[in-house]
């Protein structure tokens, strides 16, 4: 019992015009697929469904940075609706550069795992695309470790691990591992805005966006 995500049509596009976005982005964007209220109302049905899936447990959520930042603050907001109280951490991993997956996990505050000792954890996501973070078989610098993230948090005896994400890819390139709760099912596009980045800008556009290729090339990683 989880949620199932919002499945997103591969052709839904809003112009950039049809929704309020600050005029610095609008050359480097070329659409919308996820619009800002959108995004909000489906946070607050998400937190009703977590609510109602842990209910009289304490929940330990572990927030994924640094994409994951914007949908864990307004998780936390609208699961403060509720009377069970819960716990959380933040957790660094990285595995991207630019808009191709790498591959490799990189673990940078493994000591935050000592705090999920006993507890139902619920890591925090913000897009499972590949799903190598999740689940993959990465590693640490000198560490190997097989299931990712996932495979990590269980080496440290959590009484339960369950994961939600805003965002799932529909990517052939997924490993098979899928959220207990989605918030949106996306078709397989590079995207943008509400914590996600591409070379570490855009994460405060407000909506879920798509880059225009004058703004991929823009910010491309310099060699
Ligand atoms: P995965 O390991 O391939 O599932 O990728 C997970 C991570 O890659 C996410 O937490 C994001 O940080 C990043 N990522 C994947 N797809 C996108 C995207 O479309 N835009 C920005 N970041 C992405």
């Amino acid at each position: 019992m989880g949620s199932e995500p919002i499945f997103v049509p591969d052709d839904q596009r809003y112009a950039l015009n049809q929704f309020e976005i600050p005029k610095k982005y609008v050359k480097d964007l070329s659409s919308i697929m996820i619009s800002s209220g959108q995004i909000n109302n489906r946070i607050e049905k998400l937190a009703k469904d977590v609510n109602e899936v842990y209910a009289g447990k304490d929940i330990f959520l572990l927030c994924v940075l640094k994409g994951a930042f914007n949908f864990f603050a307004d998780l936390v907001h609208f699961l403060d609706k509720y009377d069970d109280t819960f716990g959380f951490d933040f957790i660094r991993v990285s595995s991207y550069d630019g808009r191709k997956s790498t591959g490799e996990l990189m673990i940078t505050e493994e000591h935050v795992l000592k705090n999920v000792v006993g507890k139902d954890v619920l890591v925090v996501e913000d897009i499972v695309d590949s799903a190598l973070t999740m689940s993959g078989l990465s590693y640490i610098p000198g560490k190997e470790i097989t299931g990712g993230l996932i495979g990590l948090i269980k080496k440290y005896n959590p009484e339960s691990v369950r994961t939600i994400s805003l965002l799932t890819k529909r990517t052939d390139e997924n490993n098979g591992y899928q959220p207990d709760f989605a918030g949106f099912s996306i078709p397989n596009e590079f995207v943008v805005g509400y914590g996600l980045d591409y070379n570490q800008r855009f994460r405060s556009v407000p909506h879920i966006a798509i880059m225009s290729e004058a703004g991929i090339k823009k910010y491309e990683k310099k060699k």
